[in-house]
């Protein structure tokens, strides 16, 4: 996810810092190939100068990304990691929470809002290849900071979707789960994983 979104953001003109894998040579790679103003660096380098970092690790990750990037205060973190197990079968947070808000809990001082995690990363180059269309896909959003939440819908729109403000973040605990849905569809039925949604709005 973070590969792809971070080439997309690239192309769209965005200044982006590659940051967080085992191998820095795969994260020159990348900025490489996305073009335009993109470089890799450490996490910590990533967060002092990004107004908004796209947290894209698995939940098993989360705390250590989190220290190595340091102060996020202010920081816009979008967020697609979806809490899931070991072995990616089951959520483990849900119901009474989400991913998003334990995530919000650890970083008190940053802006958290929840995005691209209901669509596949095989879908992602096709949304962007299409998106001057008309009838562009859906992405849900959602998060308690406005500002944040306005600058998320613009990322959202470079991509190529059509962001839809779910509304706050406690709304999490119930696009995590569809996120899981989307993947059922993407990775577990007939037809590949190149799948996106489209929400429409009937009647007025
Ligand atoms: N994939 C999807 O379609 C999709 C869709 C919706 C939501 N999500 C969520 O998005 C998040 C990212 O998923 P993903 O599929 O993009 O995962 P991924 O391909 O495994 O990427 C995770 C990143 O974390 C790095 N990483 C893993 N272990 C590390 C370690 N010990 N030290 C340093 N870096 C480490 C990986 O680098 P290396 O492995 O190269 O070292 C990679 O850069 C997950 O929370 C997932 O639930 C994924």
């Amino acid at each position: 996810m973070g590969g792809k979104l971070g080439t997309l953001f690239a192309r769209a003109g965005h200044e982006v810092v590659f940051s967080y894998a085992r191998s820095l040579e795969k994260l020159k790679r990348l900025a490489r190939k996305a073009g335009g103003k993109a470089r890799a660096g450490t996490p910590r380098e990533a967060a002092q100068e990004a107004h908004a970092l796209l947290l894209a690790v698995h939940w098993s990750r989360v705390d250590d990304v989190l220290a190595q990037a340091g102060d996020l205060a202010g920081k816009l973190v979008v967020t697609c990691s979806l809490p899931m197990n070991a072995d990616d079968t089951a959520l483990v947070i849900g119901g009474e929470s989400s991913g998003a808000e334990e995530l919000a809990r650890k970083i008190p001082s940053a802006r958290v809002v929840a995005a691209f995690n209901t669509v596949p990363s095989e879908v992602l180059f096709d949304v962007y290849a299409g998106r001057r269309k008309a009838a562009r896909p859906s992405l849900v959003y959602c998060g308690d900071d406005r500002r944040g939440k306005i600058a998320a819908a613009r990322l959202i729109r470079d991509v190529g979707f059509e962001p839809v403000d779910a509304g706050p973040l406690r709304i999490a605990r119930y696009t995590e789960p569809f996120g899981l849905l989307v993947a059922q569809l993407a990775y577990e039925r007939k037809g590949g994983p190149r799948v996106a949604y489209r929400f429409e709005r009937l009647g007025k």
